[in-house]
C-alpha cells in the first residue's frame, strides 16, 4: 500500500553567525514532528533552509568587505552545521540563493503581473539616505533613522504592488470554511481582528533601492521583496512551475507549516493569497508557536544573554538540549530559558528517570540472569497496571502530536518511565533475588519493565534519537516499529542485553 504522505515545512532562516537557543525551537519541533510521522509510516518530506536576499544582508557584506553571495555561503555553513549538532533529519535544505528558486519566484512574480494582480505604482516612504533605507513611521526612533540616527526624508519610488485587497472576503471565507487552518486559535483571532478587519492594504512587492535580491524579469533595477521571495521556498523546493515537478505533484499541498508566532502574519495573510492568486490548493495547517525567552524578556545579541547552542550540546549532549526545548515550551505560549533550568531537566527527568531506569535494569539483567531476560508470563495485578499503562502510551501520544502538544507527548511517555520506577520500588527485585523459589516472579518483573522501556523508546525515537538508539543498543533489540507498542510481550524472550551505558550524567550545578 502507498504511504500516506506529510509535507512538514519550517522557516528559513536569515543566515546569521549568531544563532542562539530560540532560534533552534522551531527546527527541533518540526524534526521531532517529522521522525513521529515517519514512525508512524508516513512518507514525510520535510523542508528548512535559509532566507538570503535583502537589504540587511547586503549591507553586512559591504561592512564585512565580501560580496552578497560570498556573505550568505558562509554563513549558511554555519546553519547547517548548527542543525548536523542538533541531528535535524531534514529532506531537503533551501536556500533562496538556488538557481531553481530564483527561476520559479520569476516565474510567478512574471505570472501575478500577466494576469493584474501585481501592478505598478508609487511607493511613498520615509527614506535615510546614507543608510539608503526606508523606513515606517513606527520604526523610526525620536523621528530618526533607527539605525544611524539620522534625519530621514519623505521619498517616492516606482514599485509593484500586489492587490491583496482584492482577495480580503475569500482569506476570511477560507479562514471560516476552514477552522483549523490557524492555530492556536487565538493566533487566528489576532489575524482577523489586527490585521483583516482594519482592511487589508496592496503590498508592496518589489523595491529599487538595493540590488541583492531576485531581479524582477520584465523590468530592470528591481528586485522582488524578500516575503514574496522567502514564502515561495515552499513550493519552488518542491520544483513548483519547473519541468521537474514530481515532489510538487506529491506533496503539495503542505500539511504544516511551523513558524513562529511573530511571522504568523505573513504565512496566514500574504502567503495563502499568493497561492489563490495562483489558484493552486492552500497549505492545510500554520501553526504558531511561542517563543523561549529569558526572563521572561527576547533573547537577544544586544543583550548578550545567551551562548551558541552548540556550546550547551557540548556540555550537556544533543539530546538534554532538544529534550529542554520541546519539554519546556507548553502549547502555543512562551517558556524560559535559563542554563539552570536545563540542568534541572537534564537531572529530573533525563538522569533520574529514565537513565537511572535503564541503568539500574539492564544492572539487574546482569546481576541476576547473566544478562539473559526471560518471560514466564505469569503476570499479577500490579503487573497488569503497568502493562495497561504501556499499551495506553501509543493512544496518548497519537493524541498529543496530532494536535502539536509535543510537551505533553513526552510527559505521558516520562509518565509511563516513573511509573516502571515505582513498580522497581514496590515489587522490590533485590528481595525476590535473595530467595531462590522467587526466581520467576523476579524474571517476570524484570521482563516487565524491559518491554515497557522498549515501548517507551520506541516513542523517544522521535524525540531523542541519540539516546533512544542506545537504549535500544543496551536492550539489544532491533524490535523498534510503532506498530509493536500495540501488544506487550514483543521483545524477545531469551535475548542477551548489551553492557550498560551511562545515558545522561548527573550535572553538579558548580561545573558551569
Ligand atoms: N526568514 C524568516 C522566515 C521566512 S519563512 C518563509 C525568519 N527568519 S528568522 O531567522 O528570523 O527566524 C526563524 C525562526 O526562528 C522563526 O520561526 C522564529 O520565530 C524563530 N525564533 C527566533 N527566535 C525565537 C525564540 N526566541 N524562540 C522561539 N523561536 C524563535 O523569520
Amino acid at each position: 500500500m502507498e504511504k500516506k504522505k506529510f509535507y512538514l515545512t519550517t522557516p528559513i532562516y536569515y543566515p546569521s553567525a549568531n544563532f542562539h537557543i530560540g532560534h533552534c525551537y522551531t527546527t527541533i519541533i518540526g524534526d521531532a514532528i517529522a521522525r513521529y510521522k515517519r514512525l508512524c509510516g508516513y512518507d514525510v518530506f520535510y523542508l528548512t533552509g535559509t532566507d538570503e536576499h535583502g537589504q540587511k544582508i547586503q549591507k553586512k557584506a559591504v561592512e564585512a568587505g565580501v560580496s552578497p553571495q560570498e556573505y550568505v555561503d558562509k554563513i549558511v555553513a554555519n546553519a547547517k552545521d548548527l542543525w548536523k549538532s542538533l541531528r535535524i533529519s531534514y529532506d531537503k535544505f533551501i536556500r533562496t540563493t538556488d538557481k531553481e528558486h530564483v527561476e520559479c519566484v520569476q516565474k510567478i512574480f512574471k505570472k501575478l503581473y500577466d494576469q493584474g494582480d501585481i501592478y505598478k505604482g508609487e511607493y511613498k516612504g520615509l527614506y535615510c539616505t546614507p543608510c539608503e533605507s526606508f523606513w515606517t513611521e513606527t520604526q523610526l526612533v525620536d523621528g530618526k533613522c533607527p539605525d544611524c540616527g539620522r534625519e530621514v526624508s519623505v521619498v517616492t519610488e516606482e514599485a509593484y504592488f500586489f492587490k491583496l485587497s482584492k482577495y480580503q472576503d475569500r482569506l476570511i471565507k477560507y479562514y471560516e470554511e476552514n477552522p483549523k487552518f490557524i492555530e492556536p486559535e487565538s493566533r487566528k483571532n489576532e489575524m482577523i481582528n489586527n490585521f483583516i478587519k482594519p482592511g487589508l492594504e496592496d503590498l508592496c512587492v518589489s523595491r529599487t533601492s538595493f540590488d541583492w535580491g531576485i531581479p524582477v524579469t520584465f523590468d530592470e533595477g528591481h528586485v522582488v521583496y524578500v516575503w514574496i521571495d522567502a514564502l515561495s521556498n515552499y513550493i519552488s523546493a518542491l520544483g513548483f512551475l519547473s519541468e521537474n515537478d514530481e515532489l510538487y505533484r506529491k506533496y503539495w499541498p503542505a500539511d504544516l507549516h511551523i513558524v513562529g508566532k511573530e511571522i504568523v502574519r505573513f504565512h496566514t495573510i500574504i502567503w495563502p493569497i499568493m497561492l489563490m492568486a495562483l489558484d493552486i490548493p492552500l497549505p492545510k495547517k500554520v501553526f504558531g508557536h511561542g517563543w523561549l525567552i529569558i526572563d521572561g524578556g527576547k533573547i537577544s545579541k544586544s543583550l548578550g544573554n545567551y551562548k551558541d547552542p552548540r556550546e550547551y550540546i557540548d556540555t550537556y549532549g544533543v539530546d538534554a538540549v532538544r529534550y529542554f526545548v520541546l519539554r519546556e515550551v507548553p502549547f502555543g505560549s512562551d517558556g524560559n530559558f535559563s542554563e539552570e533550568a536545563l540542568i534541572n531537566r537534564t537531572n529530573g527527568d533525563l538522569a533520574n528517570i529514565l537513565g537511572n531506569l535503564v541503568n539500574r535494569t539492564i544492572g539487574m539483567v546482569n546481576k541476576y540472569f547473566d544478562g539473559i531476560v526471560d518471560n514466564p508470563k505469569a503476570n499479577e495485578e500490579i503487573d497488569e497496571e503497568l502493562i495497561n499503562e504501556a499499551l495506553s502510551l501509543k493512544e496518548k501520544v497519537d493524541q498529543y502530536m496530532d494536535v502539536l502538544e509535543v510537551s505533553k507527548a513526552l510527559e505521558a511517555i516520562f509518565d509511563l518511565l516513573r511509573s516502571c520506577n515505582k513498580y522497581i520500588d514496590e515489587t522490590t527485585p533485590w528481595v525476590l533475588a535473595k530467595d531462590e523459589s522467587s526466581k520467576d516472579r523476579l524474571k517476570t518483573v524484570i521482563y516487565n519493565l524491559i518491554e515497557s522501556i522498549r515501548i517507551a523508546t520506541v516513542f523517544l525515537q522521535a524525540y531523542l534519537p541519540e539516546t533512544a538508539n542506545s537504549i535500544f543498543k543496551q536492550l539489544n533489540t532491533d524490535i523498534t516499529d510503532y506498530n509493536s507498542t500495540s501488544e506487550f510481550g514483543k521483545y524477545k524472550s531469551g535475548t542477551k542485553v548489551n553492557a550498560p551505558e551511562v545515558l545522561f550524567k548527573r550535572i553538579e550545578k558548580d561545573n558551569n
